[in-house]
């Protein structure tokens, strides 16, 4: 019998099957059916045995529905595993980390509760939005970052005289490791959002040295676009030359792909923790050696 066995949620069948593939271990597959009330009923297809199990799931849209059925599978899995890893590559709910205005509730903390409960024994997860949202988590917990494999992945393209950028201080390390790898500069803009409306705007501050150059933009996620479409307007107001963007998870959410390439970003790479057209960068290897 191989060490581990792997269960996939039904939003990360693809990566699964390669992190099976590259453990060797056994797959199971799970089905999901919603009820018109909304309410989600999951089957494992499969005998679970007696082993380490690794339950992947992304928690991108339907959201609640994705956390629902990742719950529930860990709770079946627990019956029967020696230990129960939750492998989230996108974590949603990861932005919701702190108090930002007051009366907010932290429901990342309220999750990480949920994984613990239902007897999670220990979680990955891949470029979390920030660590701050794995501290309340009270079991094992490791963020992986895909940004390794991401700078490979430009490392063969020919770009001209490339830049790294971060769109926000909140990103800042994420851009500079990228450009370590590169061998390559890097510089950090200032995002602004205002809380209560969510929208972004980039502080004026004038960056002589992107004139006539490629440049990286470097983010953990896109979902709407907006903050990718803002930097991108900014940089291009400066006379850089094509615009790329980097990210782990691309949400694309409400027509962002079309919205950003209009803006003039010349490709988006993102990595399969979320399956889409630019999802190009496969990051089952960084998680397998996380688990081993
Ligand atoms: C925020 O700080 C994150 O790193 C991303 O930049 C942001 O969440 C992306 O969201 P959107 O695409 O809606 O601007």
């Amino acid at each position: 019998m191989t060490k581990f066995t792997v269960i996939s949620g039904s939003s990360s069948e693809y990566l699964a099957r390669k992190l099976a593939k590259t453990l060797g271990a056994n797959l199971l597959k799970s089905q999901l059916r919603v009820f018109p009330d909304g309410e989600s009923k999951i089957t494992l297809k499969g005998n679970l045995q007696k082993n380490k199990i690794i339950v992947i799931q992304s928690t991108y849209p339907p959201v609640d529905e994705n956390l629902i059925q990742t719950l529930s599978i860990i709770s079946k899995a627990k019956e029967f595993g020696t230990e129960v890893i939750a492998v989230i590559p996108y974590m949603g709910y990861a932005r919701q980390d702190r108090e930002f205005l007051s009366g907010e509730i932290i429901t990342m903390k309220v999750i990480a509760n949920l994984f613990k409960s239902v007897g999670t024994s220990r979680i990955i997860v891949v470029d979390i939005h920030s660590v701050i949202g794995l501290k309340y988590f009270k079991i094992k917990s490791s963020n992986v970052t895909a940004i390794p494999d991401l700078a490979k992945y430009f490392s063969k393209l020919k770009l001209k005289n490339p830049l790294v950028v971060s769109p926000d201080q909140g990103g800042k390390e994420r851009a500079k490791e990228f450009a370590r790898i590169l061998k390559i500069g890097h510089i950090t803009l200032e995002k602004q959002r205002d809380r209560k409306t969510g929208k972004v705007k980039i502080k004026a501050t004038n960056f002589d040295e992107i004139r006539g150059r490629d440049l990286i933009l470097v983010d953990d996620m896109i979902s709407t676009g907006g903050s990718i479409i803002k930097a991108t307007e900014f940089l291009k107001k400066q006379k850089c030359n094509r615009v790329f963007v980097a990210c782990t998870h691309a949400l694309l959410r409400n027509n962002a792909e079309k919205k950003i390439k209009k803006a003039g970003v010349t490709k988006i790479i993102s990595t399969n923790t979320i399956p889409g057209k630019t999802s190009l960068v496969d990051v089952s290897e960084t998680i397998a050696k996380a688990i081993m």
